[in-house]
């Protein structure tokens, strides 16, 4: 089964919020399939743990780069060292976001707050992705030079009041996926992951925090479990992976059913 096999090897992958929850997920997923790997972070301690586990587990090569993904310079500098450490990217994992607060009026939003999400969820995935696709598209390997794979979010396909900046954010990100499969085809495929409610840093890895925020969206998932960050990389080694070559402009929606399925059937309590 390929998923078994080193596909990988010889390539490499780049993941920004490399050091914590998905980020770091696919960092051992891709180690274990022979990648090696530049991880992008600000914080300097979890990346520095993660890089440090990562390439003890696979043996695989891994470069910590901390950088503001938020930052023009940062980002430059950034995919400069990146593609001077490893001999190529063939994956970008365009991973870094953060939301930063619930709002029950969404026209309360701060215009700091707002600038601040879409520096980072928006603009700071555009930054990376324009400055790895500038080589990433000159490398020779066949028949793709490279993949791209943005975390967008369920929240830019069924906006949520509450998180304004955050939606506005995830959606532009789907957007943007679309805009750069269009430009950057047929050398490079570019592709979105849109998670549901899974255990990670953004929740303080708290479970109750997350079954709060939850029970505020009155949020049910029809398959009936909390999603965790091995769902998302599995679906992300599947892009990866030479079995999804003929896809791209796709944003795979990966929430157990929350945004596409809607309340199941089984919650309703009638019997009629
Ligand atoms: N956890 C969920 O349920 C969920 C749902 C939908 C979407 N997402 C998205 O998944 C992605 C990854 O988040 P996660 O859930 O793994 O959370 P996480 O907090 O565990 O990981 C995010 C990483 O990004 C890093 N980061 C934050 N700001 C940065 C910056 N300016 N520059 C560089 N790195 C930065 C953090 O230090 C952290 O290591 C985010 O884009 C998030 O919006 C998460």
């Amino acid at each position: 089964m390929i998923m078994d096999e080193k596909f990988l090897e010889g390539r490499g992958a780049l993941i920004t919020g490399g050091a914590s929850g998905f980020g770091r997920g696919f960092a051992y997923a891709y180690g274990h399939r022979g990648a090696d790997l530049v991880l992008v972070d600000i914080n300097e301690e979890l990346l520095e743990e993660t890089s440090k586990g990562v390439e003890k587990e696979t043996g695989q090569k891994v470069i910590p780069i901390i950088c503001d993904v938020s930052k023009p310079d940062q980002v430059q500098n950034m995919a400069k060292q990146a593609f001077n450490e490893l001999d190529n990217i063939y994956i970008l994992n365009n991973n870094a976001g953060a939301g930063y607060g619930f709002y029950r009026d969404p026209l309360r939003l701060k215009d700091e707050l707002f600038e601040k999400t879409i520096a980072l969820n928006l603009k700071g995935q555009w930054m990376v992705a324009r400055e790895v696709a500038k080589k990433m598209k000159k490398q020779t390997f066949e028949p793709l030079a490279g993949k791209i794979i943005h975390t967008a979010s369920i929240a830019g396909v069924r906006v949520d009041p509450g998180l304004p900046d955050y939606s506005i954010s995830k959606a532009g990100v789907i957007a943007m996926m679309q805009i750069l499969a269009q430009s950057l085809a047929p050398r490079i495929t570019v592709n979105a992951l849109s998670p549901g409610y899974h255990l990670t840093g953004a929740y303080k890895n708290n479970l109750e925090a997350m079954k709060m925020t939850m029970e505020e969206g009155h949020v049910k998932t029809p398959l009936n479990r909390y999603g965790t960050v091995e769902d998302v990389v599995n679906v992300s080694l599947f892009i990866a992976s030479p079995m999804s070559n003929f896809i791209t402009g796709h944003n795979f929606i990966v929430d157990g059913g929350i945004a596409e399925v809607g309340i199941p059937a089984y919650y309703l309590k009638s019997n009629l």
